[in-house]
């Protein structure tokens, strides 16, 4: 049963002086937020997950890697819908990036993350005092911001195919399209994930539409292994014109942003299809590819001071629970249309022009998807 939730002024004496305790013991950072404490280990987290476990409120987690937009904060809002409680992680995981994927320039950006979390517990407060008593309106109770060490903390985080560590793989999901070019990503998801979820023992987590496979291998995951957790999916923001929301999109500029909403127009054409009737992969694949081949062609014409070029890796049309790939979508069944583009970097830039960070030379990887949903 859900009930009213006024935040830490409503925990019984003893969980509040427990948060406060554990709030002066949390890391002293660059900005140090002042309604959430942040942990940099684990004890800490577990002492406040016992304490609320002990006060029957109930916990959501949103895992992330900080670079935090519009679409995380739909997670924790989704998850303040349904517990009472929330932890929110920040921890660019070493073992999902590839040998040759550049894990130091993934953006970083710790205070304006801060202001953004204590900014939206306001919200959250707000929306709280406003609701009924049979809404529950959680708050952000903690953020989890540990180390490499901490995480790893016997043998260094290898992102070697064949390296040494303690690995939670999932095959052959992780295989399968973002897979396919990024062997190790998978594993070292599943591995963060399983890591943080035992930390952190959440009732619920919450995770992007946008990552579909990763939110595929996290539910089999979780049911595989016997997490005693619930997977939610929380649906794709966007930008006004379509284009998914995603830390990365930082690198693109305007030129190649304006090239790369290529991606969600191929996705669209091809759901189109699938509604009108169709349901084979020539048909609804066809239709995306003549968008990223038009576009491609139009680009090549183009000087190099005008163009943004770009590969698709795949246009998968995909079982919703094995990945497999689609002669005939099953009509009751559905599929996933997913897709990834490699935004190749500027070759050449024109002075004054908005590049992104890194000047338009970081090459930038899209990915997205379309749910065909299932018809009676
Ligand atoms: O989706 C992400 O940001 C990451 O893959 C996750 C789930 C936080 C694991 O590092």
């Amino acid at each position: 049963m859900s009930r009213l939730v006024t935040g830490v002024r409503s925990f019984s004496t003893a969980a509040s002086s427990l948060l406060i305790d554990a709030a002066s013991s949390a890391v002293r950072s660059a900005r140090q937020p002042s309604s959430f404490p942040v942990f940099r280990d684990v004890p800490q987290v577990r002492q406040l997950r016992r304490q609320l476990l002990k006060n029957d409120r109930s916990v959501g987690f949103v895992p992330t890697m900080g670079a935090l937009h519009e679409g995380h904060l739909s997670l924790i809002r989704e998850a303040a819908r349904e517990n009472t409680d929330i932890f929110v992680s920040i921890f660019v995981n070493p073992t999902q990036f590839g040998v040759n994927e550049d894990l130091s320039s993934y953006p970083r950006t710790w205070d304006a993350d801060m202001e953004k979390l204590e900014k939206l517990n306001e919200e959250l407060a707000n929306a709280a005092a406003a609701a009924s008593s049979e809404t529950t309106t959680g708050r952000i109770s903690a953020i989890f911001a540990p180390t490499a060490k901490v995480m790893y903390p016997t043998l260094p985080p290898s992102s070697e195919v064949d390296g040494n560590g303690s690995f939670v793989t999932i095959t052959p999901l992780s295989k399968k399209l973002e897979g396919g070019s990024r062997p190790v990503f998978f594993r070292g998801v599943a591995t963060v994930c399983m890591k943080l979820f035992n930390i952190t023992t959440p009732d619920r987590v919450y995770f992007g539409q946008k990552d579909v496979q990763q939110t595929i291998i996290i539910k089999r995951m979780v049911q595989d292994l016997h997490v005693g957790t619930e997977v939610r999916i929380v649906s794709t923001s966007r930008e006004a014109d379509g284009l998914a929301l995603s830390s990365r999109n930082v690198y693109l500029g305007d030129r190649r942003r304006a090239v790369g909403l290529t991606l969600y127009k191929a996705l669209k054409a091809a759901e189109e299809v699938y509604r009108s009737g169709k349901t084979s992969r020539a048909d609804i694949l066809g239709a995306a590819r003549s968008v990223t081949d038009r576009v491609l062609a139009e680009q090549q014409a183009l000087s190099p001071s005008e163009r943004a070029l770009f590969e698709a890796d795949y246009i998968s049309l995909a079982d919703p629970d094995t990945l497999d790939e689609l002669d005939l979508v099953d009509r009751s069944r559905g599929a996933v249309l997913s897709a990834a583009l490699k935004m190749a970097p500027l070759e050449e830039t024109r002075d004054g022009e908005r590049c992104g960070l890194g000047g338009g030379k970081v090459p930038v990887r899209l990915i997205d998807n379309l749910i065909l949903q299932p018809q009676q």
